[in-house]
This record gives structure tokens, C-alpha cells and sequence, in this order.
């Protein structure tokens, strides 16, 4: 059987001698290369300068850069129990860098407290970070015990006061540990000089730990972000192949399946991988394809979950614990691009719930996150997102926020917010409350031209006549002596703004300016006809919401397709422009915009 592994993480204020214990552990576990302590310290000697542990990890990581993406060093030694991976994080941003992004996940932090020192400022500032990412399994190991003659006292003391400070953190570490890194006391085996001691040395801790299941992913719910959805083009075969990594959990052929949040179900039918080869399960860590029983439409970024397991959370708005590095400070309202699993979306900053002043645990009462600082914050999403509590699926409570091009922060999602309005819901009934009107009400209006305000919108796939059925209801109504207005949709980029796409958040964007526009053409009294590529019923449902008070008539041309939105008509692709138009118009009298 292959031998287990396990992820650790050392922290700890500077020079308390994190690389010194990784370089002991290293040396006296037998991992290092044949001869490399040897060379090292014969360099030392001929530089004529004392030899550093440290020094190891420099020498190691030149060897080891090859195909290493994340600026830690990693170091892997072995025991009897398992293989450890030990991630050398020399200071707090490379560490939260590469722990919010997922580029190093550990499941074990040592903090690391020189003795003499004592607790320093960065010694509870990871201890923060070490709680807010969620890691609960902690070993405090009180180095340089050398350099105060091994005494008891001087640990206690050391131990005591640290106890008190992570307790406040909820953090209660597994073992407190008295060693030198330098001397190798305590390390692979009982040290002599500290027969005081009653508990493990590290190694002895290290192989004690037992793995969570947690950590194991197979163990977890299935959860699969969709990165792309492929069709064969083969002759005859109308196959759509679902494409992404299993995160975590496993699924096999027959099990029923829901894409979230589209909430189209189905059972998978083949599990394929890229070179021909099919399997009957599809586990945690492997990239693949699923084809399904049925014929379903959904966007890459979806989560595909199994129906029987315990199901994510959908929701626009979540508290998340963050760490900021982007050069502009993040601040509220503006939109920032989420990445969380295989989806992208806008989100806004709604609430800084506090800044945390790591050192001290206190809370720092700002309006924006500035660059390094640790925040408690609430997001909204434009459209539900789909993800798990971190602790509960790290994998899927996770995110990176990208500005401008670069990722600019990360977290981990700690809470669903419900509200009772969203952000959009929020601003129209603002904006009706501020609107400035003249004289003219609608009813004035509707009374002088002979109808109701009202907007119709036509969506389906590209290609089914949708624009023709929008200008041939246009003048259909407009002979009719009524006044509609039909705008192709592109007419609007042409004129608002065409920059769109440079900020990156380009669907969302327009169908906000078109609900706006929408708005103002039926305050003013027209029938508004226009077409829409919307991609789910999440855009159709923030149009009519921007669009209100009045009514949006949904005309949806070919399959229907939407799962969150009752669409008011279906029609078939390229179906007579008079009949539809008729049918729409039999509508448009059961809802009196007219007689
Ligand atoms: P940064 O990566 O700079 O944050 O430091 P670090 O925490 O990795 O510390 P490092 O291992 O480089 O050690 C810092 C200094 O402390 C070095 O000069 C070490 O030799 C010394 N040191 C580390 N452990 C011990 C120890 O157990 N006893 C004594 N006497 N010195 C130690
Ligand atoms: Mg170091």
C-alpha cells in the first residue's frame, strides 16, 4: 500500500528559525541527497562562515525548482508512517498568497516561537492567519531552547502565554513542543537535555496526527466545477461531452447528478478521459469527461454535484475572511471579478465587517481594504454562485478576486448571506423613490396614446430569426397606430459604451444598461421590443427586475432552455413573423397594455 501524506506548513516570526527545523528534519530523517550536508558545510568552512540549516533549503531548492509554481519552498521527507510535504513560508504574504489561492494547501501549521525572544508580533499575527484559514491542526514548537539552558520555566511561561493568546482565536494546538532546531533536541527523538519533557518529540507528534477525513477528498462529496462542454462532431453523434477536474467525493456511471445552479439533473452515462479510455468512477484529482442519459444545456462554470450527498449553497451574498495584496485598495461597491471553481462573475463589495489587526486581534474600523491587510467582508455575486463552507469543502469555499488583470485577493467563504433585497432590487426601488416626474403621468400617457407601456424581449439561440420576429412585430403594432420601438440589441454597445469588454464583465454590464434603457423608454410611455443572448434564467430575472415597474414579456424562440425563469411564450425557430406576432399580441391584450 502507498504510504500517506501529509501537508505542513511552518510559520513564525523572523529568524525564530523555521528553515533551521525544516533543515534538521530534513538531515536527520535521511532525506537529504547522498552527501549534501557534507557539501554544504565544507562550502561553509571554506567561506569561512558558520553553517545554517537554513542553508539547506537554498541548496535543495535550486534541485527542486523544476515544475514548482508557488514561491515556498517545498521540502518532502519520510518516516516509517508517511511522506511529509513541509512548505518553508519565510514570511506572511507568501504564505496567505499561496494559502488563499490553493497553491499550497497544508493541512498542519507549526508555529515556530524562539525561546529567548518570546512571542513576537508575527507569532500572533499566523496564529490569525493560521485560524482564519481554517487550519485546525497546530503544533507550537518553542525553539532555541539552547539558548536558555533548557530550562522548564522558561517554556512554560512561553506556553502559557501563547495558550491564552490562540485561545481567543478558538485555536487549541495539539502540542506544545520544547527543542533546538540547531542542536536537534526533540527532534527525531527524545532529547536528554529536556528529560523535564513529558510529551512527543516532533516527529514522534508528526506521525501521531491523525489525517482528517476531511483531507481526504475522495471522502467528500462529489463536486465537479464544469470547465468546458465539448461536442463531438462526428457524424450522427450528438454527444455533448462534460469536461472538468473532480475536486472532491467521487460519482460513478449511473449516478443521478444536478449541475447547480441551473438545477438540470441527469445520470451519468460514460465517464471518459482524454485518451479514449473510459472508467467506471469518477474520483477527486482527475480530469475528465462525463457524458449524461439526457440531453442537458449548461454553461461551463457550473458545479455539478451527485443528487444523494449533501448539496453546496446557492446565494448572491456571503461573509468571507480575505487577504487583500492588489495595488488599489478594495473598496466598497466597486466590481471586482470573483473566480471560485470553474465560474467567473462580477461581485461587489457590500460591507467591510472588519479589518483585523492580526497582532493584536483587535478590530480596526475601515471602509476599504487596503493592500496586506486580513478583512472580514461581505460580497455579492450578480448571479447566485454555488460553493461549501470553508471547513465543511475547502476546495469549494475558496476563491481568488481578480482586479484589473491580476489576482488581487483571496479567501475562504465563512457564511451565506440572505437578504431581503439585493443590491439590484435595492437600487430600483431607489431609483423610483428619486425619480423626478413632470406633469405627464403614465396614465396621462397611456390615455393620449392609446396603450400601456410595456417591454417584450425576444431570446433564444443565435441564428432562429429571433431579430425578424422583433422587427415585424415593431411594425405590425406601429400600423396598428400603436407606438412601439424595437431596438437591436448591438444598436445599444454602438451608442453607451464600447469599452465594455476591457472591464471584463461584459454580460452582466449589458443587460444592466439595458434594463436602465428599458426603463426609460417605457417610462416614456413606448412598447420596447428588443433581442437578448441572455446566458441563463439569473439574466432574465435581473432584467425584469432593472426594467420594473413595468412589465417584461419574455419571448423565448427554440428549446426552452430555462430552468429559474418562466418565459411568457415559446416559439419555433424561424416560425411565421404574423403568427407569432399574433400570439404575442393576444398576450399583450390578457394583460390590458391595450383592447
Ligand atoms: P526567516 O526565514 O528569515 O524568517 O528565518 P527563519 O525563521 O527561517 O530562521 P532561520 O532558520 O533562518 O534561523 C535564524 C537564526 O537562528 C539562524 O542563525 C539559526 O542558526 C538560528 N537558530 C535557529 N534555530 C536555532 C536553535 O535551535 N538554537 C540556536 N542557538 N540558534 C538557532
Ligand atoms: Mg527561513
Amino acid at each position: 500500500m502507498e504510504k500517506e501524506r501529509l501537508n505542513i506548513v511552518t510559520v513564525g516570526h523572523v529568524d525564530h528559525g523555521k528553515s533551521t527545523v525544516i533543515g534538521r528534519l530534513l538531515a536527520d530523517t535521511g532525506s537529504l541527497p547522498e552527501g549534501k550536508l557534507q557539501e554544504v558545510r565544507d562550502q561553509c568552512a571554506r567561506n569561512a562562515k558558520p553553517f545554517e540549516f537554513a542553508f539547506l533549503l537554498d541548496a535543495l531548492k535550486d534541485e527542486q525548482e523544476q515544475g514548482i509554481t508557488i514561491d515556498v519552498a517545498r521540502c518532502f521527507f519520510e518516516t516509517e508512517k508517511r511522506h511529509y510535504i513541509i512548505i518553508d513560508a519565510p514570511g506572511h504574504i507568501e504564505f496567505l498568497k499561496n494559502m488563499v489561492t490553493g497553491a499550497a494547501a497544508a493541512e498542519v501549521a507549526v508555529i515556530v516561537i524562539d525561546a529567548k525572544e518570546g512571542i513576537q508580533e508575527n507569532t500572533k499575527r499566523h496564529g490569525y492567519l493560521v485560524s482564519m484559514l481554517g487550519l485546525k491542526k497546530v503544533i507550537v514548537v518553542v525553539n532555541k531552547m539552547d539558548l536558555v539552558d533548557y530550562a522548564e520555566d522558561s517554556f512554560n511561561n512561553t506556553e502559557t502565554e501563547y495558550r491564552a493568546f490562540l485561545k481567543k482565536l478558538d485555536l487549541d494546538p495539539i502540542a506544545f513542543i520544547p527543542i533546538s532546531g540547531f542542536q536537534g533536541e526533540n527532534m527525531v527523538k527524545p532529547s536528554d537535555k529536556m528529560t523535564w519533557f513529558k510529551g512527543n518529540h516532533l516527529i514522534g507528534q508528526f506521525d501521531a496526527l491523525v489525517k482528517d477525513d476531511n483531507a481526504d477528498k475522495t471522502k467528500l462529496p462529489f463536486r465537479m466545477p464544469l470547465q468546458g462542454v465539448y461536442k463531438f462532431t462526428e457524424e450522427g453523434d450528438d454527444r455533448r461531452i462534460f469536461a472538468g477536474t473532480v475536486q472532491t467525493g467521487s460519482a460513478k456511471v449511473g449516478d443521478e447528478v444536478v449541475f447547480l445552479p441551473s438545477q438540470k439533473r441527469s445520470k451519468i452515462k460514460t465517464i471518459e478521459l482524454f485518451n479514449a479510455d473510459t472508467l467506471a468512477a469518477a474520483e477527486a484529482g482527475r480530469a475528465l469527461g462525463l457524458t449524461l442519459e439526457t440531453q442537458v444545456y449548461v454553461q461551463p462554470g457550473e458545479l455539478l454535484v451527485r443528487v444523494d450527498e449533501t448539496q453546496p449553497v446557492t446565494a448572491r451574498r456571503f461573509k468571507s475572511n480575505i487577504f487583500w495584496m492588489g495595488k488599489a485598495p478594495l473598496i466598497l461597491g466597486k466590481k471586482y471579478k470573483l473566480k471560485i471553481g470553474a465560474k467567473r462573475l462580477p461581485v461587489r463589495l457590500i460591507e467591510v465587517v472588519s479589518i483585523v489587526d492580526a497582532s493584536d486581534i483587535g478590530a480596526i474600523n475601515k471602509t476599504q481594504v487596503d493592500r496586506h491587510d486580513v478583512a472580514e467582508c461581505i460580497f455579492e455575486a450578480v448571479k447566485p454562485i454555488v460553493f461549501d463552507l470553508a471547513g465543511k469543502i475547502d476546495q469549494t469555499g475558496r476563491f481568488v478576486l481578480v482586479d484589473d488583470y491580476e489576482i488581487a485577493g483571496g479567501g475562504i467563504i465563512t457564511e451565506e448571506i440572505t437578504v431581503d433585497k439585493t443590491l439590484d432590487e435595492e437600487h430600483v426601488k431607489l431609483r423610483e423613490e428619486s425619480w423626478v416626474r413632470g406633469w405627464v403621468n403614465s396614465a396621462k400617457r397611456a390615455e393620449r396614446l392609446g396603450h400601456k407601456a410595456t417591454s417584450i424581449v425576444f431570446t433564444g439561440d443565435h441564428g432562429l430569426g429571433k431579430r425578424k420576429m422583433a422587427a415585424a412585430l415593431e411594425k405590425i403594432l406601429f400600423d396598428m397606430k400603436l407606438n412601439p420601438y424595437f431596438m437591436a440589441y448591438t444598436n445599444l454597445n454602438l451608442g453607451l459604451d464600447s469599452d465594455l469588454e476591457a472591464q471584463g464583465f461584459n454580460r452582466s454590464e449589458e443587460i444592466r444598461r439595458l434594463g436602465e434603457l428599458s426603463h426609460l423608454m417605457t417610462d416614456a410611455g413606448m412598447i420596447f421590443i428588443t433581442v437578448v443572448a441572455v446566458e441563463d434564467g439569473f439574466d432574465l430575472e435581473l432584467l425584469k427586475q432593472i426594467n420594473g415597474p413595468t412589465g417584461l414579456m419574455v419571448i423565448n424562440v427554440g428549446e426552452n432552455r430555462f430552468t429559474q425563469y418562466q418565459v411568457d411564450l415559446t416559439v419555433e425557430p424561424h416560425e411565421n413573423e404574423g403568427e407569432v406576432t399574433a400570439k404575442i399580441i393576444d398576450l399583450l391584450k390578457a394583460q390590458s397594455i391595450f383592447v
